[in-house]
């Protein structure tokens, strides 16, 4: 059954249950005994943090759809419902809207992290690659529920995101139709989002569970990256790192509710509390910060190259920015695991953190002058990156000398 597990039934009725569906071995197994490495730094509680903000954005969406209406005639008007008349409502509200964004802090933290420390890695392909599944999921979610509201970069931003489908040859046009639920963006388009905002949440909590499966085969990785040899090397989930991520949970809520107390609305846009009006377009369209890097990448392909046109080749550069992340494990090939011990990567992740801050920053700036080239710069190296910095550094750079065990790691060479 389990090769962790000490769980033995304390009587005859959890004896009879264990035989027939033995959850609480499992969970004893999982999420108390698992033998976790002892190295692990404070990066790694942000998957238990991602679990707390997928389970807020659950219950407060939840409580939100009792009072939201779906309707475009109405929407605008039920969500100023739900912060004034409703009990709490302004609170739900203004968790559910600053909870995206704290979402995305700790997504991209994760995702830095996992690409610092080589996460990725044999044997870990599998779980990257459902965290990327995850990350799409997530922004299409994000995405639709930013409509929701009904204001004017609700409305503008589905029409500007909706339109990119179009530029795909043959399909195009008919996905656009399929996706807006009509010619335009209107009342089917937001009955649309609504349901799969609705669902797509589900969805994700399932890719989780098989994101946290993949995890448990191979273990975690850990900050020097080598392997597990011995006991001596982990220690039980429970109580080490139940307290620790409960405690880095802690931490990260003193931010999320400062924003939620004090300034709710201040990650949002001022324009999205006009109602939409199709007939006037804001004077500066811009999604949310957590899609401007895409978004830099979108708006910097402005030429056409061959017989391809500048709209396809942007949606070819946009899908492409995130689709690469799924081929991370096989561009870069080098042995060792953590950026600790890699003396070039190290830098090079450096400056490819600075180029992403860099895009997301172009992605709001106005898109002409100055910024109209850096984005280009910027979009080319991000690509450069992964197509030609990550498999080069595979083949030329010489690792430091990685100690022979976790245990080493800690407590150095003479108690390991
Ligand atoms: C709702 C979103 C997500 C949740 C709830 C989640 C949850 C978790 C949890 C609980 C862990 C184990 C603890 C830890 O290492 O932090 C983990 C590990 C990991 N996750 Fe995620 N994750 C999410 C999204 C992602 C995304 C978007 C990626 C990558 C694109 C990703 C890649 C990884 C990797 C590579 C590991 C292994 C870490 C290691 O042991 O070094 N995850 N995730």
């Amino acid at each position: 059954m389990s090769e962790h597990s000490t769980y033995t039934p304390n009587n005859a009725v959890e004896k009879w249950f264990d035989d027939r569906l033995p959850v609480v071995r499992f969970a004893k197994e999982h999420l108390m005994d698992f033998p976790t490495p002892k190295n692990l730094n404070y990066f790694w509680t942000f998957g238990a943090i991602l679990v707390m903000c997928l389970g807020i954005q659950i219950v407060t969406g939840i409580i939100l759809a009792m009072h939201y209406t779906p309707n475009v005639a109405m929407a605008f008007d039920s969500v100023e419902h739900i912060r004034r008349d409703v009990n709490g409502g302004r609170m739900i509200q203004a968790f559910h809207a600053v909870g995206a964004s704290m979402f995305f802090v700790a997504l991209y933290i994760h995702i830095f992290r996992g690409m610092y420390y080589g996460s990725y890695k044999a044997p870990r392909e599998i779980l990257w690659i459902l965290g990327v599944l995850i990350f799409l999921l997530t922004m299409a979610t994000a995405f639709m529920g930013y409509v929701l509201p009904w204001g004017q970069m609700s409305g503008w931003a589905a029409q500007v995101i909706t339109n990119i489908f179009s530029y795909i040859p043959i399909v195009g046009t008919p996905l656009l139709e399929l996706l807006r639920g009509g010619f335009t963006v209107g009342n089917p388009t937001l009955n649309r989002f609504f349901s799969l905002h609705y669902l797509l949440p589900f969805v994700i909590a399932a890719v989780v569970a098989l994101h946290i499966w993949a995890l448990h085969v191979p273990g975690n990785n850990n900050p020097v990256g080598v392997d597990v040899k011995s006991s001596r090397d982990t220690v039980p989930f429970h109580p080490y790192y139940t307290m620790k991520d409960l405690f880095g949970m802690v931490l990260f809520l003193i931010p999320f509710v400062w924003f939620a107390f004090f300034a709710p609305d201040i990650l949002g846009h001022p324009d999205n509390y006009v109602m939409y009006n199709s007939q006037v377009t804001p004077s500066h369209i811009v999604p949310e910060w957590y899609f401007l890097p895409f978004y830099a990448i979108l708006r910097a392909i402005d030429f056409n190259f061959l017989f391809i046109n500048s709209g396809l080749l942007g949606v070819i550069f946009f899908g492409a920015s995130i689709l690469i992340l799924f081929f991370l494990p096989w561009l870069d090939t080098s042995k060792v695991r953590s950026g600790n011990f890699r003396p070039m990567f190290k830098w090079f992740f450096l400056i490819f953190l600075v180029n992403f801050i860099a895009l997301t920053y172009l992605g709001a700036a106005p898109a002409e002058g100055i910024y109209v080239i850096l984005a280009k710069i910027c979009t080319a190296y991000y690509f450069i990156h992964f197509l030609v910095i990550l498999p080069v550094l595979s083949r030329i750079e010489t690792p430091a000398p990685l100690p022979t065990s976790i245990s080493e790691s800690v407590l150095g060479k003479a108690h390991a």
